[in-house]
C-alpha cells in the first residue's frame, strides 16, 4: 500500500527562516534560506542556457523570493517574474539589486492573456506540482516559450528512476494535503512522466538535467536539434498536410487538433523517433506513424503551442537528413473573408458532360468558383444539391482565371432530373446552377 507523503513538509523550516532562497548581496550582507546558496548556483549552472543573456527575455514563474530572476538579470536579460501571490521578500531583494526585473501578480492560468509577450527561456520551477491542470499548465509554457524552457517538479522516483525506463509514466495524485500537508500539491510525477508530459505540452525535444532531493530538472527545447555535419540520408519528400479531423488546412489553437501529413521516401521502414517535422519554425514530435497508399508514408503530430495566427510553413525531415525541398504550409486561427461567390461551371466528374451529372455509384460533380478566400478547404465549402448537402472530396488549387475546382460526391440513390446545385462559403452563397440527374 502506498503511503500518503506528509512526511515532506518544510513548512515550520520556513517559518524559522522567513526565507525560501538564500542570497549574496553586493554590500556583503547573506540572508540564509532553506535553499542554500550553493545548491541555487549548482541548479542553475546546469540550465543549458547561454552565459551572457544579453537581449533574451526570460520569464519566471513562481519566482517566489525571486532568486533565480535576479540570476538571470545578473547574466543579461530582460526579466519577468510572475507569483500569484506578492512576495515581500522578492521586493525587498528587488530594491537592494537596484533591479529591473518586471515583477507581476498573475496565476499560472491568467499568463496566456496577459500580454507579456513570448520569452527565449521560461523558468518553471517548482511549481508544477502545485498545479490541478499539470499537462495545460505545460502547454501555456510551450506557448510561451521560442527558445528554451526550464522544468523542474516534484517527483516521486527522483533516487530509482533509472531503474526503470521503461516504465508506463505513473502520477500521484493528492486530493487534499497528502503531499507535505500542502493543500496546493496537487501531483507528483515519476522522472519519466514529467518528460513525457513535457512532450505532450508541445516540445520538440526533452532532455533530463538533474535530480536534487525530492525533485527532478528537465530541458524542454522548441527546436529540432542541428542536421548533423555531413547528414547523406535522403530526405524525405512531403506530399500533403492536413487537419487529421477535417482535412483541410485550418487549424484552431483553441481546439485539440493534429497534424497529418503525408510523404514518400525511399527508406523500407520508418519509425516515428527519427520523424522531425517542423511547423512554424517549431518542432513537433510525431505521435504515429505508417505505411500509407501507393507506397506513401501517413504521420501524424499536434499542433505546436504559441503558433502565429496565419499562414504557418510546414517541412519534414529525418533525425539524421536534410529537411525536404518541399515546404507546405497551414492556417492557424485564421478568419474565413468571403466577399462575393461565382458559380462559373458544374457538369459530371468523370465524364465533363456540361450541365450534367450520372447518379451512378461513385458519381460526383465538379465545380468551379470564383471569389474563393486563400483558406477555404474541404471543411468550410459546402456544396448543396436541391438544398441537400454533399459530400466535398476536393478542392483544388486557384487556376489562373481565378477558380478553384471543387469535386462532391452525389449520395446514393440520388433522384433523377433537372435539380439546383450551389456553393457555399463563409456563409456566401454562390446562385444556383441547373443540373440534370441522369
Ligand atoms: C516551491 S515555490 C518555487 C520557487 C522557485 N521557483 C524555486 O524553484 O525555487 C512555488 C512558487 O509558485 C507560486 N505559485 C503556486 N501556485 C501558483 C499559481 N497557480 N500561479 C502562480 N504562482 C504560483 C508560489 O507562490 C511560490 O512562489
Amino acid at each position: 500500500m502506498k503511503e500518503p507523503r506528509r512526511g515532506w513538509d518544510f513548512s515550520l523550516e520556513l517559518a524559522e527562516k522567513g526565507w525560501y532562497h538564500s542570497f549574496e548581496l553586493p554590500d556583503g550582507t547573506h540572508i540564509e534560506g532553506i535553499n542554500r546558496i550553493d545548491k541555487l548556483r549548482d541548479r542553475y549552472a546546469r540550465f543549458p542556457i547561454p552565459a551572457d543573456l544579453t537581449g533574451k527575455r526570460v520569464l519566471d514563474i513562481g519566482a517566489w523570493d525571486g532568486w533565480f530572476s535576479f540570476e538571470a538579470e545578473r547574466h543579461g536579460a530582460a526579466v519577468t517574474a510572475i507569483d500569484c501571490v506578492e512576495i515581500p521578500n522578492f521586493l525587498e531583494i528587488q530594491k537592494k539589486l537596484a533591479s529591473r526585473v518586471s515583477y507581476r501578480i498573475l496565476d499560472f492560468y491568467e499568463l496566456p492573456e496577459a500580454g507579456l509577450g513570448v520569452f527565449d527561456f521560461v523558468f518553471c520551477l517548482g511549481i508544477l506540482y502545485h498545479l490541478k491542470h499539470p499537462l495545460l499548465a505545460l502547454e501555456i509554457v510551450c506557448g510561451l516559450t521560442t527558445d528554451t524552457a526550464i522544468v523542474e517538479s516534484f517527483v516521486i522516483d527522483a533516487d530509482t528512476w533509472r531503474e526503470h525506463p521503461d516504465e508506463v509514466p505513473t502520477m500521484e495524485f493528492y486530493e487534499t494535503d497528502e503531499l507535505g500537508n500542502q493543500l496546493d500539491n496537487w501531483i507528483g510525477p515519476s522522472v519519466s512522466c514529467l518528460m513525457a508530459m513535457c512532450r505532450a505540452a508541445g516540445f520538440a525535444r526533452v532532455e533530463f538535467l538533474h535530480t536534487t532531493g525530492f525533485h527532478a530538472g528537465v530541458a524542454c527545447y522548441r527546436k529540432w536539434e542541428a542536421i548533423p555535419a555531413g547528414a547523406k540520408r535522403q530526405a524525405p519528400e512531403l506530399l500533403a498536410v492536413a487537419n487529421s479531423r477535417t482535412f483541410g488546412v485550418n487549424f484552431s489553437t483553441r481546439k485539440e487538433e493534429y497534424i497529418s501529413c503525408w510523404f514518400r521516401t525511399g527508406e523500407p521502414t520508418v519509425t516515428r523517433g527519427e520523424l522531425r517535422l517542423e511547423v512554424g519554425g517549431f518542432g513537433i514530435p510525431a505521435l504515429y506513424v505508417r505505411p500509407d497508399e501507393n507506397g506513401a508514408w501517413m504521420a501524424n503530430f499536434r499542433l505546436p503551442p504559441g503558433l502565429g495566427g496565419g499562414w504557418n510553413l510546414v517541412r519534414l525531415r529525418f533525425a539524421d537528413s536534410a529537411f525536404g525541398s518541399t515546404t507546405l504550409r497551414i492556417a492557424v486561427d485564421q478568419p474565413l473573408r468571403v466577399k462575393r461567390l461565382e458559380l462559373k461551371g458544374a457538369c459530371d466528374g468523370t465524364n465533363w458532360n456540361d450541365h450534367e451529372v450520372k447518379a451512378s455509384d461513385g458519381g460526383f460533380i465538379s465545380c468551379w468558383v470564383t471569389g474563393l478566400p486563400e483558406n477555404c478547404d474541404r471543411a468550410n465549402i459546402s456544396v448543396y444539391l436541391e438544398e441537400k448537402k454533399l459530400l466535398v472530396q476536393y478542392v483544388g488549387e486557384l487556376d489562373p482565371e481565378g477558380m478553384r475546382q471543387i469535386n462532391a460526391v452525389l449520395p446514393v440513390g440520388a433522384g433523377k432530373g433537372e435539380q439546383l446545385c450551389r456553393v457555399e462559403c463563409g456563409g456566401v452563397s454562390t446562385e444556383s446552377w441547373a443540373l440534370r440527374v441522369v
